[in-house]
C-alpha cells in the first residue's frame, strides 16, 4: 500500500483517487504524523502532496524524517518536492516568476518516472500551481525536466528513488499525469494493482472487531447508502452488538421509510429500532418558514430523539457513522472557515455529550467505492444506486410552512417524477431528481371547472460531487408526460414547472 502525506493541498484527495484508480490501496494522513507512524505503516511508496505553505516560512510543515529513511520510493508533488529539497540539503526560494495553470515542460534526461511517456527533448503540457521554486538540488539529485519558470520542473535521485515534480500529475489537465503515477506505482514502488473491495471488506471487519471489542455500537440509519453500508459492514463484524436506530422524521420520500425497515429487519435480519417521530417533527416545524430555522430545528430534534433512544440501550459505547473520505479531508484540511450556505445536519455533538467513541468504517472511501462495497455486502442494486437525499428531507423542498398535508402532496408528485425517470432509464444518469412544492397558487381549468391550486417545480441535476451541478436536459415530451401525470393524479397541484438553474448560482436543493 501507499502512504500519501497531506500538506494541505486542495488536490490531495485527487492524488488518492488516481492511485486507487490503479487498484492500489492508499491512505492520506497529515504530514504531522510521527516517525513511528511512517515506519509502522509499511508503505511500498510515499507521496508528499502539495500545500499552501512556503518552505522558507518559519514553522512551515516538514515531512517526518522516517519518510526518507524507509528505503522506499518517494514522490514529492509541488510543495512536496520543495520540502523534500529543503530537508535533504537543497535550497528553495520565493520566485519572481510564479507559475499557475498550464505550463510546458521539456524532458532533459531519461528516467524510469517518464519511461514510455516522454523521451529527452519531448515537450508536454502540465498543470502548475506554485509560487516558490527549487534553486539548488540536494546531493544525489539531478534535474530531469525543466519548464520556462523552473529548471527543476522534475528532479530525481535515481539511486534512492526519490522524485520531485513541480507540477500536479493528479489533475486531468496534466495529460501525462496518470501514466506518470503508473510508472511511480508499478515500475518504481513495485506494487501489484490488485486491491479490491473484497480485500477492503476483510480489513475493515478486522479493524472494527479490534476497535469495539465486546461493547455495543449504535448506528443511525438515514435511508441513504452511506449509513446502510456502514451498518451492514459493522453487523458483519460484530453481529448483534450493533443496534440500528432509524429516526423516521416523516419527511422522507414516499414509501422509503417502509423500505428501510423491511430491508434491515426482513432482508438482513439486523436489529432495528424504528422511531416514528413524524408528528414530533411537524409540531416543532409548525409555522416555521425560514429555511435555516427549519434546518436547525430538524437537526436539533433529530439529535434529541436519537439520544433518547441511545440512552435506552445498555452497554452502548460507540456511535457508528457513514462518514466518507471527502468529509474527512474537508475537516482536516488547512482551509479557513467558509461561509455557511446551509447548515448541514448530522449527529455531530452527540459523541461528546454521551461520551461515545466513533466507528467510521467508510472513512477511507469515496462515494463510488461505498457503492461498490454495498454491492459486495449484498445491498440490493436499487438501494446501492439511490440518489443522495438531504437530512432535513422534504421540509426543505416545501418552501413556506410544512404541514402533514403538504408533505403527503409532495410525496405523490415526487413519486410520479421518479417513476417516470426510472421507466425511461434515466435514473442512473442523474445525480438527484425531486419535486418541490411551491407556496404559490395559480388558476387552472379542469373539465369545465376553474381550479386554484399549488405549483410544483421539478428539479434534476447532473453532478460529480454535489459541489457544482447542471440541470438535466430532459426531452420536452418527457417533461410534458410528467407534468400531465402530476396534475391529473395529485390532488392540490394544477401546474408544473421545470428548474433550469445550474449550481452555482443556484443550489441543488431549494432551501
Ligand atoms: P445544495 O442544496 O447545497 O446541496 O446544493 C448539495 C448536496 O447536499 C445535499 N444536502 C444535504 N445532505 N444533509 C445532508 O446530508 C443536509 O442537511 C443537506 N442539505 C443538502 C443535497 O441534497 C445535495 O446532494
Amino acid at each position: 500500500r501507499v502512504l500519501i502525506l497531506d500538506f494541505g493541498s486542495q488536490y490531495t484527495q485527487l492524488i488518492a483517487r488516481r492511485v486507487r484508480e490503479q487498484r492500489v490501496y492508499c491512505e492520506i494522513h497529515p504530514c504531522t504524523v510521527p516517525d513511528a507512524f511512517v515506519r509502522d505503516f509499511g508503505a511500498k511508496g510515499i507521496i508528499l502532496s502539495g500545500g499552501p505553505a512556503s518552505t522558507h516560512e518559519a514553522a512551515s510543515p516538514r515531512a517526518p524524517a522516517a519518510v526518507f529513511e524507509a528505503g522506499v520510493p518517494v514522490l514529492g508533488i509541488c510543495y512536496g518536492e520543495q520540502t523534500m529539497c529543503a530537508q535533504l540539503g537543497g535550497t528553495v526560494e520565493p520566485s519572481t516568476h510564479r507559475e499557475f495553470g498550464r505550463a510546458i515542460i521539456t524532458l532533459k534526461e531519461p528516467s524510469p518516472l517518464f519511461e514510455g511517456i516522454l523521451a529527452p527533448g519531448d515537450r508536454t503540457a502540465v498543470w502548475m500551481s506554485h509560487g516558490d521554486r527549487v534553486t539548488a538540488l540536494p546531493p544525489g539529485f539531478r534535474p530531469i525536466a525543466e519548464s520556462e519558470g523552473s529548471p527543476f520542473a522534475a528532479i530525481a535521485d535515481e539511486a534512492r528513488r526519490f522524485y520531485g515534480v513541480q507540477f500536479h500529475p493528479e489533475v486531468v489537465h496534466t495529460g501525462i499525469g496518470a501514466s506518470l503515477l503508473q510508472n511511480f506505482l508499478f515500475k518504481l514502488c513495485g506494487v501489484a494493482g490488485d486491491w479490491s473491495m473484497h480485500a477492503y471488506r476483510e480489513q475493515a471487519i478486522a479493524r472494527i472487531r479490534e476497535q469495539v471489542g465486546d461493547a455495543g455500537v449504535i448506528c443511525g440509519l438515514s435511508g441513504g447508502v452511506d449509513s446502510a453500508v456502514a451498518a451492514l459492514l459493522i453487523h458483519e463484524a460484530i453481529g448483534d452488538q450493533l443496534t440500528c436506530v432509524f429516526v423516521d422524521t416523516g419527511l422522507l420520500r414516499y414509501g422509503e421509510a417502509k423500505e428501510v425497515v423491511e430491508l434491515f429487519r426482513g432482508h438482513f435480519n439486523i436489529p432495528l429500532v424504528h422511531v416514528e417521530a413524524g408528528s414530533l417533527f411537524l409540531e416543532k416545524l409548525a409555522d416555521v418558514t425560514d429555511p435555516e430555522r427549519k434546518r436547525k430545528i430538524i437537526g436539533a430534534t433529530f439529535i434529541d430523539v436519537f439520544e433518547a433512544e441511545a440512552r435506552k440501550l445498555p452497554n452502548i459505547r460507540f456511535l457508528a457513522q457513514g462518514t466518507l473520505y471527502p468529509d474527512v479531508i474537508e475537516s482536516v484540511s488547512f482551509k479557513g472557515p467558509s461561509v455557511t450556505i446551509k447548515s448541514h445536519h448530522n449527529v455531530g455533538g452527540l459523541p461528546e455529550r454521551m461520551a461515545l467513541g466513533l466507528v467510521e468504517p467508510l472513512r477511507e472511501l469515496f462515494k463510488d467505492e461505498v457503492r461498490e462495497l454495498g454491492r459486495e455486502l449484498g445491498l440490493p442494486e436499487p438501494f446501492v444506486q439511490r440518489h443522495p437525499f438531504p437530512g432535513p428531507g422534504l421540509a426543505v423542498r416545501i418552501p413556506g410552512a410544512v404541514t402533514a398535508e403538504r408533505v403527503a402532496t409532495l410525496q405523490q408528485a415526487d413519486r410520479i417524477f421518479l417513476e417516470e425517470i426510472r421507466v425511461s432509464g434515466l435514473y442512473d444518469r442523474i445525480w438527484q431528481a425531486f419535486a418541490v412544492l411551491l407556496p404559490v397558487k395559480t388558476v387552472g381549468v379542469m373539465g369545465d371547472a376553474r381550479t386554484y391550486e399549488d405549483v410544483c417545480a421539478l428539479r434534476a441535476v447532473t453532478s460529480v460531487d454535489g459541489m457544482t451541478a447542471d440541470f438535466f436536459p430532459f426531452e420536452p415530451a418527457f417533461l410534458g408526460r410528467v407534468a400531465n401525470r402530476i396534475v391529473n393524479e395529485v390532488k392540490g397541484i394544477n401546474r408544473v414547472v421545470y428548474d433550469y438553474t445550474s449550481k452555482p448560482p443556484g443550489t441543488i436543493e431549494w432551501e
